[in-house]
């Protein structure tokens, strides 16, 4: 990530995202199937920093709740078993 979003917080995102997930941090990091985390330079919305994309949807200005609410409910629609 860049300077926007890493003096805003997103590599704390980052180690927090993964540990939802259960999964290490090595660039490209699969879990159960359903998610695919990747670690991107800038996302072009530093205004916006920190900065997450979940499929084609970018969220700006995001911490630990809204990823964990992100995850929660794409947990829920990807995955019917975790409903
Ligand atoms: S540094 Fe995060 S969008 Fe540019």
């Amino acid at each position: 990530m860049s300077t926007a979003c890493y003096i805003r917080g997103n590599s704390e995102n980052y180690k927090f995202l993964l540990n939802l997930l259960g999964i290490k941090p090595n660039g490209r990091t699969f879990t159960d199937g359903l998610f695919i985390v990747l670690k991107v330079r800038c996302l072009g919305c530093c205004s916006l920093a920190p900065v997450i994309k979940v499929n084609d949807e970018v969220y700006g200005k995001v911490g630990f709740n809204e990823i964990r609410t992100s995850y929660r409910s794409r947990a829920k629609v990807d995955n019917p078993k975790s409903r």
